[in-house]
């Protein structure tokens, strides 16, 4: 292991997205330190060399902080921290639930606070480094049947608009992540057809070059869905719900 080894720490890296950016940060050469509930597969992943295993539930505040210490005893430094972790369970979006609505929150919104909260103080006394946080398309304007999933996005976007800011006057990068549909269990559980669906690993390759290769805020792909839905996003309202409303129906 050298000195100059790189080090990344992946939450959400258990499966699909995570574990895709994880397999291709460690192919890279980087040091990976992931993330997740399930410790099984994070101990499977971490038979890899380059890739070791800290479990946690982003909705325990304490398991992250000594997650976090344990990384860094570890690992001694950190480049880049990738939040990823995110659940979805589309039954539950088409009506109003109320708890529900509460759990997309903790773990999709709340969960990256924290996480984002453990590495404040790390990141701006070192004063570089890249936080980065995976959020969704489905943040950027209302879609239907997404009375959780979307608000939590769009909430986790808006919060890393602003930390941006605030990182920046430390020389600390924050980006987002903005996919469109790439096949993993989250997404398997849709009943519609999923335009431009792409791998975990397309997608870990483009996330892969935003975050080490470009300097931009948005890493979103693939560009054939994600230029519509930015343009949908620019649309008045009167124009935007006509369109969604024709295109759903189709
Ligand atoms: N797939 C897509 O099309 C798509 C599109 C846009 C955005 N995204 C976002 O991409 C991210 C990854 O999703 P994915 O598609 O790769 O789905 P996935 O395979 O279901 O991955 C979700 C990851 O989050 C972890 N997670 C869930 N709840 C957690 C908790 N309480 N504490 C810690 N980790 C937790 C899961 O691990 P454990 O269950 O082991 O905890 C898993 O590793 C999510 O934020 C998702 O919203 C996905």
């Amino acid at each position: 292991m050298s000195e100059n080894q790189k080090k990344i720490w992946i939450t959400g890296a258990s499966s699909g997205i995570g574990k895709a950016v994880a397999e291709k940060f460690a192919k890279e050469g980087w040091r990976v330190a992931i993330s997740a509930r399930r410790k099984e597969l994070l101990d499977e992943l971490a038979g890899n060399q380059n890739i070791t295993s800290f479990p946690l539930d982003v909705t325990n505040r304490d398991q992250i902080n000594n997650v976090f210490k344990n990384i860094l005893n570890e690992f001694g430094d950190l480049d880049i921290c990738l939040f990823s972790s995110g659940t979805y369970e589309p039954k539950d979006e088409q009506n109003i639930d109320p708890d529900k609505i509460k759990n997309v929150m903790n773990v999709n919104f709340l969960g990256v606070i924290d996480c984002v909260k453990a590495v404040e103080d790390f990141f701006k006394k070192k004063k570089s480094g890249h936080i980065s946080i995976v959020s969704s398309i489905a943040g950027y304007r209302g879609l239907p049947n997404s009375s959780g999933y979307g608000p939590s996005k769009a909430a986790l976007t808006n919060f890393s608009e602003s930390i941006y800011f605030d990182f920046k006057k430390f020389g600390v990068r924050v980006s987002i992540v903005s996919p469109g549909f790439i096949k993993t269990p989250l997404t398997d559980k849709n009943e519609f057809p999923m335009p431009f669906l792409k791998t975990p690993e397309y997608a870990a390759e483009k996330i892969f070059i935003g975050l080490v290769k470009n300097k931009s805020f948005e890493i979103h792909f693939p560009k054939g869905l994600t230029l519509f839905l930015k343009f949908l996003r620019i649309l008045p309202y009167k124009i935007y719900l006509f369109l969604v409303d024709k295109l759903v129906k189709r």
